[in-house]
């Protein structure tokens, strides 16, 4: 990559995002196109968060992915937001224009995932597991579909919040609903560490279900998942497909999902 005086900068803003692999793949994406742009990852402690985002604009940056915790936050200061950013609640792409915009294309990363593994789902069954901040995209996405949602959250009454925006039936335990739903999502970070409780009794997933994790490793609900013979995958391909909106949104062009994928072969594989 060569840096120029016209070279465009974007990037990702998060706390942490030392670990983010959206500089992996954005930057194949520019080098790809032969776009002469960066992507760069931006630390930002949560008390700079306005400084630093406002300050964006002001250093001619073009866009940003915006990531945990600021995804609430950013909302609040776009002058114009997409219909998707405003029903979910939070804005995980933003366009500095005149004015600047904000989008959410996590859904359509979640969606676009899901489909992949399972075909059309329209009218299906789902059960999702949280109602933290990562919910609201997949909660937004499966109620478009025209999909029957339960979901279950440790603290029932994040999910009673959320359920009547997004049509949801509340459930006091997974277990309960297992038998009759085609696809389990879960959206809690509770598989990132090997002490992480299980949700439920991981043995009564059957053949026939859908598993779908947003955490990008192989949990140990996607393990059972995957020896039950169930279909099953992690969040990374959801992460790539946000990506590649996002960077569609900045510059009008489509990446083939190969492409990202094979600039991350080396960090998947690790
Ligand atoms: P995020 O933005 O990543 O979704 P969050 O808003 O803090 O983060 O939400 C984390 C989710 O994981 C929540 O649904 C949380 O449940 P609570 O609402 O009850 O806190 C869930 N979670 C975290 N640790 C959990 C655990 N040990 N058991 C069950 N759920 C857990």
């Amino acid at each position: 990559m060569k840096i120029s005086g016209k070279t465009q900068v974007y990037g990702i803003l998060g706390y942490p995002v030392k670990h983010s692999l959206s500089p992996v793949f954005q930057n194949a994406s520019f080098e790809y196109f032969s776009v002469d742009a960066v992507y760069v990852p931006f630390e930002v402690e949560p008390k700079n968060f306005n400084t630093a985002f406002l300050g964006l604009k002001a250093l001619g940056v073009k866009g940003v992915n915006i990531t945990l915790p600021f995804k609430e936050r950013a909302l609040e200061l776009c002058d114009l937001l997409d219909e998707h950013a405003k029903q979910i609640g939070a804005v995980n792409t933003v366009k500095f224009e005149n004015q600047i915009e904000g989008y959410n294309t996590d859904w359509i990363g979640f969606l676009k995932a899901l489909k992949d593994l399972e075909g059309d789902i329209k009218n299906k069954k789902v059960l999702v597991l949280g109602a933290g901040g990562t919910s609201k995209a997949v909660f937004y996405a499966l109620s478009k579909e025209g999909c029957y949602v339960y979901v279950w959250n440790r603290t029932v009454q994040k999910a009673l919040e959320l359920a009547e925006r997004f049509s949801l039936h509340v459930v006091s335990n997974p277990e309960d609903v297992l038998d009759d739903v085609d696809i389990i999502v879960n959206t809690t970070s509770v598989g990132l560490s090997e002490r992480d409780p299980h949700l439920f009794d991981y043995e009564k997933i059957r053949e026939n279900h859908t598993v779908f994790d947003v955490i990008y490793k192989r949990t140990p609900l996607l393990e059972k998942a995957l020896e039950k013979g169930a279909k099953a995958q992690d969040g990374l391909i959801m992460l790539l497909y946000q990506g590649i909106e996002s960077f569609r949104i900045w510059t009008n062009m489509e990446v083939p999902l190969s492409v990202v994928k094979e600039s991350l072969s080396s960090y998947i594989l690790n």
